[in-house]
């Protein structure tokens, strides 16, 4: 199987209809030891993603802030007690808030950045020492088409910001650890029928697929393709890049 020995990393996997929950599915389920993670993990949630993806026991759960550095650290600490080694981090915790730029006080762009932002850095930070060490490793940042277009769809100008941030530093990180045969990329996605997008109305929903040039949602198998693509060696010679999983909703 493409995933064979790998062991995966996947954080904000605690939401069943969400991004994160299908990646590790679908890691999973291709031969990879994931270790799922989340703010809300338990043994339950990760025993079904383990049944959905052919309950080889192949899933671990771990709950993980991503916003305390300690956490992060113990994370990865126990994904490497446990199997040794750590080939792949995905990184699809998140929050979104949809409100217009006066409105974003100081308090909702500090928990915004909190999270998407340093959140992202913690995992990364915590899990680079291991794979420099190793001589290998993948790293997938999830950040997000409010990103590359200044928001407007899902997430208000603090969240695209957050996203932004995603971008630079997983470019930073595939220039720096490249030589340590490190690979990080950042897949950005858009309208993606997850939990993030129960606030849109019909209406607007309606409105922004008559604008995708696929006229309909994405799914999180979707997404979590492009993660089995970058975090195998069908991927191995991609890093620093962005895959757009948009629907050509951003043509660039
Ligand atoms: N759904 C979309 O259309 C879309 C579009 C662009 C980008 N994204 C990005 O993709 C990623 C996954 O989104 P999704 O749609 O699956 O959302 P989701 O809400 O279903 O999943 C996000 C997960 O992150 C977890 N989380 C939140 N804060 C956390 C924290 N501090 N520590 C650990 N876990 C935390 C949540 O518990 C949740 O399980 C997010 O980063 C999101 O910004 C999604």
């Amino acid at each position: 199987m493409l995933l064979d020995n790998h062991v995966c990393i996947v954080v904000g996997s605690g939401s069943p209809r969400g991004i994160g929950y299908a990646a590790a599915r679908m890691l999973a389920s291709h031969g990879a030891k994931v270790v799922a993670s989340d703010i809300q993990m338990t043994d339950d949630l990760a025993e079904a993603i383990d049944a959905s993806a052919g309950g080889r026991k192949a899933v671990t759960g771990i709950a993980c802030d991503i916003t305390i550095m300690a956490h992060c650290e113990a994370l990865v600490a126990q994904a490497l007690d446990r199997f040794g080694r750590v080939d792949c981090l995905i990184n699809s915790a998140g929050i979104v808030e949809s409100i217009p730029f006066s409105a974003i006080d100081d308090r909702a762009f500090d928990r915004m950045m909190g999270v998407n932002l340093k959140g992202t850095f913690n995992l990364c930070k915590a899990v680079l020492p291991v794979m420099k060490t190793q001589g290998r490793g993948s790293i997938i940042n999830m950040s997000s088409l409010a990103a590359q277009r200044g928001g407007g769809l899902v997430g208000g100008a603090h969240y695209a910001a957050s996203k932004g941030g995603v971008l630079s530093l997983t470019k930073s990180i595939a220039r720096e650890y490249g030589a340590f045969g490190v690979r990080a990329n950042a897949i950005c996605p858009a309208m993606i029928e997850t939990e993030m997008l129960d606030g849109l109305s019909g209406e607007r929903q309606k409105a922004i697929i008559d604008q995708i040039p696929l006229r309909r949602l994405g799914t999180a198998d979707e997404v979590a393709g492009a993660c089995l693509f970058l975090a195998s060696d069908l991927g191995g010679f991609v890093t620093g890049a962005t895959i757009d999983v948009n629907g050509g909703n951003h043509i660039h």
